[in-house]
């Protein structure tokens, strides 16, 4: 049986590597390099509390993905013999202000009350451990449980697993058109290139909806790094002013991320560009000389309820697991494990009735 796959993100590579171990051959194709898209470009935060999302089913599909990181990235990197940057650090949420500070506490009592770890920390005890912390900052939430990847490391890593399993893949091949015949999926076509297969899923990220009839589409996101020491920061600060990420390794903290609908607008601009490092330096004011080492944006595959799209469509064959908005790097081993035993076992989890395509039909 060939599943093909068009998109060769996290989710994408994710899923391959899940067929590949059950002995399925997979065929990927991608717009860009591989891995080279919207997850090389994320911050790899692994923050479902951090990021305030209320209770129900989309709160429960990320935190079920995030308690199955560590394995993950384990398994990853036995299987690559690379490092993927998986930290626990932890998160923390620093409030600018009393309003800031009863919506942060607000949601910890509401994680509090379905069982997850959080805590208030007081200004004058981060002033031990951060003495050079912006001013404004009154306190915050430390969420222990959230965590980070170095998105990039992941994908080199998931890469390079394609790469020593001899996993076949098309690059710089942008998919104009999905075939189908008597209903069912038949192949995808980019331009002279005709790939063929049993079944097909579309994880194209902000460009899925160009692909098939679900509504995906781009909130753009600019990012940056600069550099960092070991004593700046010990975990990602994520606040309403921006999200500082330092990587495990300290080669770099990275600093995100503006959301505007621009369509697929390019570039860095001067107004997010200060917006990342005003919300730097209004939490770390002695970073200010700090290098900049880079400037970056992508697009966020984003649906109409901000939840993803994951399941069979109405054409046989054919899948969706796309629309992760925020948190694609976060919903990769969930992703992959629900549409795997979808389509391997006929096994149909809870997540696919709430993540169906058909819930924008109605
Ligand atoms: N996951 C963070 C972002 O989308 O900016």
């Amino acid at each position: 049986m060939r599943i093909v796959l068009v998109g060769g993100g996290v989710i994408g590579l994710s899923i391959a590597r899940e067929f590949h171990k059950l002995g399925y051959e997979t065929v990927i194709l991608d717009k860009n390099k591989l891995g080279k898209g919207a997850s090389w470009v994320a911050g790899g935060m692994l923050a479902p509390q951090s990021e305030g999302l209320k209770p129900g089913i989309f709160l429960d599909f990320c935190l079920e993905s995030r308690n199955m990181y560590e394995k993950f990235a384990r398994e990853i990197e036995i299987d690559t013999g690379m490092d993927v940057g998986y930290w626990k650090s932890g998160i923390f949420c620093p409030a600018f202000s009393i309003e800031e500070k009863e919506k942060l506490l607000s949601n910890l009592e509401t994680y509090k009350n379905i069982g997850l770890s959080g805590k208030w920390i007081d200004r004058s005890d981060l002033e031990n451990i951060y003495p050079s912390l912006g001013e404004d900052i009154i306190g915050g939430v430390l969420y222990p449980d959230d965590a980070q990847v170095d998105n990039r490391l992941l994908m080199e890593a998931l890469t390079h697993y394609c790469n020593i399993n001899n996993i076949k893949y098309y690059e710089n091949t942008k998919v104009d058109s999905i075939l189908t015949e008597n209903g069912r999926f038949k192949a995808v076509k980019s331009g002279d290139l005709y790939v063929d297969g049993d079944i097909c899923i579309i994880c194209a990220g902000a460009w899925s909806g160009e692909l098939a009839d679900i509504p995906v589409f781009p909130i753009k996101g600019e990012m940056a790094a600069v550099d960092v020491k070991r004593e700046d920061i010990d975990k990602v600060f994520f606040s309403s002013k921006a999200y500082l990420i330092p990587r495990k390794d300290y080669s770099r903290l990275v600093i995100g991320a503006t959301e505007e609908k621009v369509g697929f607008k390019d570039g860095n601009t001067v107004k997010g560009t200060l917006q990342l490092l005003d919300g730097l330096l209004k939490t770390f004011p002695h970073m200010i000389n700090r290098n900049l080492q880079e400037l970056w944006f992508g697009y966020r595959p984003a649906t109409p309820d901000l939840e993803p799209i994951i399941g069979e469509s109405n054409i046989k064959g054919l899948y969706y697991a796309t629309g992760h908005h925020r948190n694609g790097i976060l919903l990769a081993p969930i992703t992959a494990k629900v549409i795997v035993d979808l389509i391997h076992k006929n096994k149909k989890s809870k997540y696919l009735e709430a993540f169906s395509y058909e819930r924008f039909n109605q």
